[in-house]
């Protein structure tokens, strides 16, 4: 068992007005708001984040954002900053979620500016990682998470690696109902935290949280995260609903 905390993050996706994501965020403050053994991080859509950071002041339940730009301020239409961010309360950012990568053509060396500009303004990024099916098909998946950790993380340091979570997703997994089996997951997770390990230092690796997302809930949830490198949970589909994401903490506590 390893000494490592875990975390459980929500990504509501584009879902939940603000009043709908106060609803939901003060349930989860009321079942799971003093919890200590776990760390809780709700990560709403943008216009629900300062509403949410209300709901949940007080409590032990963290605020992250979703996805933001790394210049701090400027001629960027549509888009939200590091410095905006932490003005809401925000702790965290998911950054690279493959959504992203699909859809937005996010590039690594894109991701890894936003993770530089996100702990230069002392947000604590969640970069995702994962294969399409397609890349597992043709045997690809650790080339391609590899080279997505090592340009995300490019120009990082060892003392910033400890403000940094990892999230191992993959993408035939999300939002399919289709989740990796614990052993396809322990193999990409142990993998990361190699390569962690390379790209720090062993004890450094051995602190760092590794999420798995991907279709978690909690009929799957207790096998995944008995794994050994395996340190928690960033759920979609199943953090909508306070029943479903309580339970997921309560199986991670
Ligand atoms: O970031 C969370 C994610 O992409 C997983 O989504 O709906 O499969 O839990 P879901």
């Amino acid at each position: 068992m390893s000494s490592r905390k875990k975390l459980i993050a929500g990504n509501w996706k584009m879902n939940k007005t603000s009043a709908d994501g106060m609803a939901l965020a003060r349930e989860i403050v009321v079942e799971v708001g003093k919890l200590n053994d776990v760390e809780v991080v709700l990560c709403p859509p943008f216009t629900a984040l300062e509403a949410v950071a209300k709901e949940i002041d007080g409590s032990q339940v963290k605020l992250g954002a979703q996805n933001m730009h790394p210049e701090p301020n400027g001629a960027f239409t549509g888009e939200i900053s590091a410095p905006m961010l932490r003005a809401l309360f925000a702790t965290h950012v998911i950054l690279g979620h493959s959504e992203r990568r699909a859809y937005f053509a996010e590039t690594d060396a894109f991701i890894n500016e936003k993770v530089i500009a996100g702990l230069k303004h002392q947000l604590r990024p969640i970069l995702c990682v994962g294969e399409t099916l397609a890349e597992r098909e043709a045997g690809d998946t650790l080339k391609v998470v590899q080279t997505q950790l090592e340009g995300g993380l490019a120009g990082t340091n060892k003392d910033q690696a400890a403000s940094l979570v990892i999230a191992y997703e993959p993408v035939w997994a999300i939002g399919t109902g289709k989740v990796a089996t614990s052993e396809q997951a322990q193999e990409v997770h142990a993998f990361i935290r190699g390569l962690l390990a390379k790209l720090y230092t062993e004890p450094v690796a051995q602190r760092m949280r590794i999420l798995y997302g991907g279709s978690m809930k909690p009929a799957n949830a207790a096998e995944l995260l008995a794994q050994r490198d395996i340190d928690g949970g960033l759920i979609g589909g199943a953090s909508l609903e306070a029943r479903s994401f309580v339970e997921l903490i309560k199986i991670a506590a």
